[in-house]
């Protein structure tokens, strides 16, 4: 049985433990003196990235699902949830079953699938599928595929949860129609100071909102959707990591250099997340509380509250990754296991490296690359207590 000792990141601070595990569970978590522990690694339970787009099917030069996969265990990623708006979208019944196909072959991490909703027909098709959500674009992105007018009710009347992509307008029709429904949303990039307002006068307990680390670090200069805020903007998002703001996410859009150059929208997140999260941990600018909620509690209660069986603790699921902090270093995208190999945070100094990476009790990612034993796998339901 392997054992771990290190100091566990928690919502109150960081812990000397050992852990043992027992094929791909959590034996034991036992506190410890800190003795065998290095004052410079923690171990982070169970990170998720809920928002990527692993591209793949007709997009290949922009990412694949093993290259996107690969990036996700770099950045200290055990599970990422799978964006729809690809070439073809994953829209119908078909598209659904060749995506999870293909996911099952080549995702190296754990993942969840979604599946976009744009017109009648995928509408019709949505009732036959059980997505993580389905995901509906208000406003033009990568892809084009925006929601027919007219159409938003009823996707709430499916009762099955709804994320999506919207301006302050669009989030407030959707809250409208969550409530009426008691369907649950989540709203994703919330970038605005009015938008985390609006949110924070609506939420109820179906009602969950993301911010990405570029809206939270970055002001003007880079190509995103929805655009990068002002410091008025970004301050209200760090003020509500952990209470409006559930959880934090990269929105990995990844696209080549060429296209980037001719504007294309979306940034290559999945690496860079984790070291920038953890990197204003350790300089004090979020509290464990906040940093636990956005990278561990919320992203689990998420997943769970939609039936998917995850979680890091005593006979859970092993999965975390340990990063140390022991060296200042500049983020060099010509490093990144993504496609896309080109970063707005190149060249920002963070003080955290992700230097393991483990999935369901097996050593995925190690000394800056995949192992053997990275194989995903989808993250299976929960199972019903009798
Ligand atoms: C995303 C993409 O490229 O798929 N782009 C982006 O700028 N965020 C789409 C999206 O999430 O809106
Ligand atoms: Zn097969
Ligand atoms: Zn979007
Ligand atoms: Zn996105």
């Amino acid at each position: 049985m392997p054992q771990f000792n290190i100091n566990i990141a928690t919502g109150r601070g960081l812990f000397p433990v050992t852990i043992g595990f027992e094929g791909e569970r959590i034996d034991s978590i036992t506190y410890t003196d800190g003795a065998h522990a290095s004052p410079t690694r923690l171990l982070i339970p169970s990170p998720v990235d809920l928002h990527v787009h692993l591209r793949d099917f007709e997009q290949l030069q922009k990412e694949t699902v093993s290259s996107g996969t690969r990036a996700a265990l770099a950045g200290g990623i055990c599970a990422v949830a799978d964006m729809p708006n690809t070439v073809p979208p994953v829209a119908d019944r078909e598209t659904y079953e060749r995506r999870l196909e293909l996911m099952s072959h080549d995702a190296a991490c754990d993942f969840v699938l979604n599946f976009c909703v744009d017109d009648k027909y995928s509408l019709s098709q949505a009732a036959s599928v059980d997505p993580f959500f389905i995901k509906v674009f208000l406003g033009e992105t990568t892809g084009s595929y925006v929601l027919e007018k007219g159409l938003l009710e009823n996707v709430f009347m499916l009762r099955k949860p709804v994320a999506i992509h919207a301006d302050i307008e669009g989030m407030r029709e959707a809250i409208k129609y969550s409530k009426r429904y008691e369907t649950p949303l989540h709203i994703c990039h919330v970038s605005r100071r009015e938008e985390v307002e609006l949110i924070a006068r609506h939420k109820d307990e179906r009602i969950t909102c993301e911010a990405t680390p570029h809206h939270l670090f970055l002001s003007g200069g880079y190509t995103v959707k929805p655009p990068l805020g002002n410091v008025n903007d970004r301050d209200a998002l760090w003020a509500a990591l952990g209470t409006t703001i559930d959880i934090v996410a990269s929105d990995h859009a990844p696209h080549t250099l060429e296209e980037k150059e001719h504007g294309a929208f979306g940034i290559s997140g999945v690496e860079t997340m984790l070291p920038l999260m953890v990197t204003a941990l350790v300089r004090g600018e979020i509290s464990f509380k906040q940093f636990y909620a956005v990278m561990h509690e919320n992203p689990k209660r998420i997943l769970r509250s939609h039936g998917f069986e995850f979680g890091f603790g005593i006979g859970g699921r092993a999965d975390f990754s340990i990063v140390d902090t022991s060296e200042t270093y500049a983020i060099d995208p010509t490093t990144f296991h993504s496609k896309a190999k080109h970063s707005p945070f190149s060249g920002m100094e963070v003080e955290a490296r992700v230097v393991e990476t483990w999935v369901r009790g097996k050593r995925f990612f190690t000394n800056g690359v995949c192992t053997n034993e990275a194989r995903g796998a989808p993250i299976p339901a929960l199972s019903k207590e009798p």
